[in-house]
């Protein structure tokens, strides 16, 4: 780079400067020096920078090719190819590979004036090329070194394509399976949630940004977003504090706490504010009491979306809005770069706000290294040889495993033979090449998952039988269209009925297509679409031994699977390698060990449904009367509950310690556990920690986890497990956003669910 050094900026960016010195050199006294360094230049850089060059920083323009929201106004190519040349763009989203990368970055470098490089963003969500499992699968492993490998591996390959920026990890927590993002978050529980936003921000960004083979992560959606109300998606959203502090924020903190460099706003609006708008989300709490000093994105048009809302009368007073409330940079919504120069000339809109978010997101290309190559993302060897590798397949394949659930295995009829059973495989998932790859696959080929019929041959000599059963869907499926479920089609049934007839075990593979879940993929129903459902009870009418292999993006109420199928496996949409992870759980080699990170609802009903729920006055049908907080139609209980997952072995929890004594010096309350794996195989358990707090300023839900770990058993092997709980453990927020512990009595629960039964207690 060549750009000079000019006079001292306005004092306001000195001071914004200082300030991010200070909060670093508080947290990680380490990088001081580097970052002094990146402070400076720039600093100097933005000394020499126009106001539209400024602004020019906050533009971040979807490329030429796909897009992943609706195409505005004003987005034309030509357009963006002149603001390109002028230095009016920061960023590009759905650049990749590195021929297209390169061709939009040299019009930066070389064509703009001062040729500032462009970060390049792209949503790799669940793997790049190689595709692992959704998100939500992934989290049922509640495996954080998995979790953490997996997004490694997304890194390398979205870095060897010319991309340095995922807007990846989704931390919403959601406890409405109506929406269909389920699918890209960690589920419903804000514990298990923060950690899991803490292994993927490590795995995308690694330990040093401008590393080749890392990339800038984002936390999204800033906030809230998984409360959609009625789980329709982009909608309202209205909570309360302690909600949104105790429930909602603790992930997006734990992703700042982990150093995440950006963040994304949300579709949604909060108290009537839309949040791109919300000064008390970005200023206030993030860049102000977190002091994040990375760069907060809107999400796709957001802060045009201002206007829709009813909370801007035009472009002007969005942008007015939005460069105030903290949203950095807007994403395709052409409303920076359109008003934000002019209201700074007009003196509506102070230039250091402007000096501030520019200056976060040059702060962040520096960290990538991208002003000391543009290119260093761009490097065809790297693109040819480190994509899709051989590894990278391995890995996707153990997080597969580690990712299916066992809901149900009655009179063990899993795990399967692999010699000596008819087995019949029938279903319209089953041979399914695409489903399994999920919804944000967007740099993957189409038909390229291992299907779970391939997966099953390849595996034994096994004879297998097989029958689609019906279509799912008619017509061509797509991350940008509608899906259209087959309702009336029912000329496989028949070959179905034959097979299975024949068979020893039938193994049905129905659910949800990968593209009836992820963004825009909200439903009113969650039972098996289409005629599905019809499917298997003219199976089971023929065979009732059915092995109900599921796959799906979010909760589903099966209730009359759960009742009359002897087992269910929860086999989500797995990714690359999905039949041949299948394949290796129902032929038992490998034990399966996942835990639901999300409650199956019996009914939509009882959404939203959530094992950390609040007791309320009227929790108990105390004297057979009719006034209780119940249906009168249904059952409170979930269909399955959070955390729950067998294994083809058995665990014994005993002997649950609490040991207070170390409280008053040491902070800590001690707990430990004896569990045994009492079954006939060696087997891997999620051991989880659950506490009460009994009495409180704030009511306190009947159960909240607070630890987990994972343990491996041979037969017969028992081990003690601790965890201790500590301030972080056993306080929470009030509704002033304070962090507060109180005194009082605890309940600690320990076991293989949030229905854990064995059960002490302690006071403080
Ligand atoms: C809209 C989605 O809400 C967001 O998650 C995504 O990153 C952007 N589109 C870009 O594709």
């Amino acid at each position: 780079m060549n750009f000079k050094i000019v006079k001292i900026s306005t004092y306001t960016l000195l001071l914004t400067l200082f300030s991010m010195f200070m909060t670093n050199l508080k947290t990680n006294p380490k990088i001081q020096s580097m970052d002094n360094n990146i402070a400076q230049k720039v600093d100097s850089l933005l000394r020499i920078m126009t106001i539209e060059e400024k602004v020019g920083q906050m533009n971040l323009y979807n490329g030429f090719w796909d897009a992943t929201g609706p195409v505005p106004e004003g987005g034309d190519a030509k357009t963006k190819y002149e603001h390109l040349r002028k230095g009016w763009v920061g960023g590009m989203l759905n650049v990749k590979g590195v021929n297209n990368v390169r061709g939009v970055q040299r019009i930066a470098v070389e064509e703009s004036r001062l040729g500032i490089p462009l970060i390049i963003g792209f949503d790799v969500i669940h793997g790049y090329k190689t595709i692992s499992p959704i998100p939500l699968a992934e989290a049922a492993s509640w495996d954080l070194k998995a979790i953490e490998q997996s997004a490694r591996i997304s890194a390398v390959e979205a870095s060897a394509s010319g991309i340095n920026w995922t807007f990846a990890p989704m931390v919403d927590i959601s406890r409405d399976p109506r929406w269909g993002r389920v699918m890209e978050g960690a589920g419903e529980d804000p514990f298990l949630g923060s950690r899991i936003a803490q292994a993927r921000v490590k795995g995308f960004q690694g330990e040093d940004l401008s590393k080749p083979n890392t990339i800038a992560a984002c936390a999204k959606h800033f906030a809230a977003y998984g409360f959609a109300e009625a789980g329709r998606e982009y909608n309202t959203v209205d909570m309360s504090n302690a909600k949104l502090f105790n429930t909602v924020l603790p992930p997006f903190k734990a992703a700042a706490d982990a150093g995440v460099r950006t963040f994304m706003n949300s579709f949604n609006d909060l108290n009537g504010i839309p949040v791109s708008g919300s000064k008390f989300l970005q200023r206030d709490i993030l860049k102000g009491k977190w002091n994040f000093n990375g760069f907060v994105v809107s999400d796709w048009a957001s802060i045009n979306e201002i206007i829709y809302w009813g909370h801007a009368k035009n472009k002007k007073e969005a942008a007015f809005i939005a460069s105030r409330a903290g949203s950095d940079m807007d994403m395709e919504g052409h409303v920076y770069v359109q008003e934000l120069a002019e209201l700074v000339k007009s003196g509506e809109v102070d230039e250091a706000i402007i000096d501030e978010a520019a200056g976060r997101i040059l702060r962040v290309k520096f960290e990538l290294g991208l002003f000391d190559d543009p290119y260093k993302y761009c490097n065809e060897d790297r693109e040819k040889n480190l994509i899709g590798q051989k590894s990278h397949h391995e890995a996707v394949l153990d997080m597969a495993k580690k990712s299916i659930v066992l809901l149900k295995n009655e009179n063990n009829i899993l795990p399967l033979k692999k010699e000596g059973q008819k087995i019949a495989l029938i279903g319209p998932l089953a041979n399914d090449k695409n489903s399994p790859l999920g919804s944000w696959r967007l740099a993957s080929e189409d038909h390229t998952a291992v299907s779970i019929l391939e997966g099953m041959n390849a595996y034994t000599k096994n004879k297998l039988s097989y029958a689609k059963g019906i279509d799912l869907f008619e017509g061509q499926v797509a991350f940008t269209t509608h899906i259209k479920i087959n309702t009336d089609n029912k000329n496989g049934i028949e070959d179905a009925i034959n097979i299975a007839k024949d068979a020893d075990v039938v193994v049905m593979v129905l659910g949800e297509h990968g593209f009836q879940s992820g963004e825009a993929r909200s439903r009113t129903k969650l039972d098996l679409p289409g005629l599905q459902q019809q499917l298997l009870e003219a199976v089971y009418n023929v065979n009732k031994n059915i092995v109900l292999v599921l796959q799906n993006g979010r909760p589903l109420t099966i209730e009359w699977a759960a009742e009359h199928i002897p087992a269910i496996v929860e086999g989500w949409q797995l990714g690359s390698q999905t039949g041949n992870a299948i394949a290796q759980v129902l032929y038992g080699d490998y034990n399966p060990s996942g835990k639901l990170p999300m409650t199956f609802p019996r009914n939509v009903g009882q959404i939203p449904i959530y094992y950390n729920h609040k007791n309320t006055g009227r929790a108990t049908n105390r004297e057979g009367n009719v006034f209780w907080s119940h249906y009168i139609d249904k059952e409170n209980s979930p269909l399955y509950p959070f955390g729950h997952g067998l294994s083809y072995t058995t665990f014994e929890y005993t002997n649950l310690k609490v040991n207070t004594s170390d409280y008053s010096k040491k902070g800590k309350v001690a707990i430990s556990v004896d569990i045994t794996n009492s079954g006939q195989r060696q087997g891997r358990e999620v051991v989880q920690l659950y506490i009460r707090d009994k009495v409180a300023s704030i009511v306190r839900p009947v159960k909240e986890l607070k630890g987990f770990e994972l343990v491996e058993l041979d037969v017969n092997e028992s081990k003690a497990v601790s965890f201790h709980l500590t301030e972080n453990e056993l306080g929470f927020y009030n509704n002033d956003g304070a962090y507060i512990l109180e005194p009082g009595n605890f309940e600690v629960f320990v076991g293989g669910s949030s229905s854990a039964k064995l059960k002490s207690e302690f006071s403080l």
